[in-house]
């Protein structure tokens, strides 16, 4: 090997140093305006979502029936860990970019790029499933009014369709051009400088929880316990019902929790973040965790789980229960908070391109701002063209798992960072740490291992029936991310060309969370 090879090959595990890290974090000056409260509604103004709303309902019928309700406790055990490890970064380092910039100071950059394509998937794909969802839910509210869209304007490209023993996928000859529409929507929003403000936080907050809070009330009494029984339906092959299928609906479901990193990111704003940060994400999970087990019992106790695999699950029990006003209201609030999740994470993903772009790692445009809205716009455009034309073209069952696996990754990939970076780095001043020792990230890590596992066995046994679908997009994703690594990233890293780190710090949209959930904007 050439000493030019071995200098490259060095040059994948380089590291920023926490230091600018932390300094560039310092010239954002956020204010320590967030009490345990704040943080824990911040948590669940990200979390519920396309997860409760139109997840649940696949994740029953299809692999666990009424026994979601446990596979909602295993995928709370699965955020909690790897939660308490993204706050211990986020206080040692709080910054825009937020795991894709851990990564880049405790593993080096090849594992940033790895971790800034998961987030990809984590946002990005996020977005166009919750589009999937919205559309869902924007049909069955029309239908209501007597409207009605064709079918093969809401039906994604590619569908899936109900075998023996699982799922298998087919071309349908549509596309969602309804959830393309919505995503359009949303981006024009950013592309204006349209983000959440706390306020606005806390309203979304009211809406979405007093929906699901109505919904459990209201659906009580129109429960059938018999649809409760079997409570674990005898496995029927695969991931069908059984044990199997309580773990396989808990990795689909595990999308329902994705969002709680927020409150972690938030650690720099956090009046006490040793106590407040934990407080935030255990407090936020608690809640969802409590009312989506609900939701799910009452979901499963009106509508005989087997027939719950449709786009709008919740809409379809409110229908069940036969009362027209209360119908609407449900659904009129489904739209409004699956709107606000579609913003947060396509405002996600562009603050996380923008810092890549910083970087050096992707492409400027996506770092250019606009110069009378201050927002990334044209990286925005094309980031909401590629996600509408995802939501158009993919069903929610391979979106959700697509975001299932990129998140379960990118939290076990902070886990290890944690434990990287406490034996590399002791002296560092840690506001707050995860508790239990080494203990909290190995549970993580294990824990997103039990998220992982079931998505990839079902990937390969689908392969292996002969539905490529899945593993076809799978590598294409990842083969598509290793070759901008390739032939850009690698060249143009500003790391790697020995550079200042960043070009212009000043001229930033502001930290990414901070900004998506409008954080500090009128807190204090
Ligand atoms: N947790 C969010 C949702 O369920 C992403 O939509």
């Amino acid at each position: 090997m050439s000493a030019n090879t071995a200098k490259r090959g060095n040059r994948l595990f380089l590291k920023k140093s926490i230091e600018q890290v932390q300094h560039e974090s310092n010239t954002h000056q956020l204010k320590r305006t967030l009490g345990a409260w704040n943080l824990v509604l911040l948590g669940i103004g990200c979390i519920i979502g396309a997860g409760i709303y139109v997840m649940t309902g696949n994740a029953a019928a299809n692999f666990a029936g009424p026994a979601v309700m446990l596979s909602f406790i295993v995928a709370f055990f699965a955020c909690i860990f790897a939660g308490l490890c993204y706050a211990e970064l986020a206080s040692t380092m709080p910054v825009a970019g937020s795991a894709y910039t851990y990564s880049y100071t405790t593993l080096g950059e090849v594992f940033a790029w790895v971790m800034g394509w998961l987030l990809v998937l984590e946002y990005g794909v996020a977005a166009s499933t919750v589009a999937a969802g919205w559309s869902g839910n924007v049909v069955s509210l029309l239908h209501n009014f007597g409207m009605e869209i064709p079918p093969m304007l809401t039906t994604s490209f590619i569908q899936a369709v109900p075998i023996e023993g699982g799922m298998t996928f087919i071309q349908s000859g549509g596309a969602n051009i309804l959830g393309a529409i919505g995503i359009l929507a949303v981006t024009g929003l950013l592309v204006l400088g349209v983000s959440e403000s706390a306020s606005v936080n806390n309203v979304i907050v009211a809406i979405k929880v007093g929906v699901l809070l109505a919904f459990i009330l209201m659906g009580i009494g129109f429960i059938n316990v018999e649809n409760w029984v079997p409570f674990i339906p005898a496995n029927e092959g695969g991931f069908k019902y059984g044990l199997p299928g309580i773990f396989r609906a808990a990795s689909v479901i595990f999308f329902a929790y994705v969002g709680f990193e927020a409150v972690s990111t938030a650690a720099a704003e956090a009046k006490n973040p040793q106590k407040d940060i934990p407080v935030g994400i255990l407090g936020s999970l608690l809640v969802c965790t409590i009312i989506y087990m609900l939701v799910a019992a009452v979901l499963t106790g009106v509508v005989p789980f087997r027939e719950l695999g449709v786009a709008a699950p919740i809409a379809l029990a409110v229908d069940r229960m036969g009362v027209g006003w209360f119908s609407i209201l449900i659904k009129v609030g489904a739209v409004a908070g699956l709107t606000s999740v579609m913003l947060i994470l396509t405002y996600g993903q562009s603050r996380v391109f923008y810092a890549m772009a910083k970087d050096g790692l992707l492409p400027r445009v996506f770092s250019t701002l606009h110069p009378k809205f201050r927002t990334p716009w044209i990286g925005t455009i094309i980031l909401g063209m590629l996600i509408a034309v995802a939501a158009a073209a993919l069903p929610i069952e391979i979106l959700g798992d697509l975001v299932s696996l990129g998140t379960a990754t990118a939290f076990l990939i902070v886990c290890v960072s944690v434990m990287h970076l406490r034996k590399a780095r002791p002296d560092l001043v840690r506001p707050f740490t995860a508790p239990f020792g080494i203990v909290t990230p190995l549970l993580g890590i294990f824990f997103a291992l039990v998220m992982i596992a079931p998505l990839m066995l079902d990937i390969y046994a689908k392969a292996m029936a002969g539905d490529l679908i899945p593993a076809t997009l799978l590598g294409g994703y990842l083969s598509i991310g290793a070759l901008i690594y390739i032939f850009y990233g690698f060249w143009n890293s500003r790391l790697g060309k020995g550079l200042p780190q960043h070009e212009d710090d000043s001229a930033g949209p502001g930290p990414m969370q901070a900004q998506a959930h409008g954080v500090g904007e009128d807190h204090g």
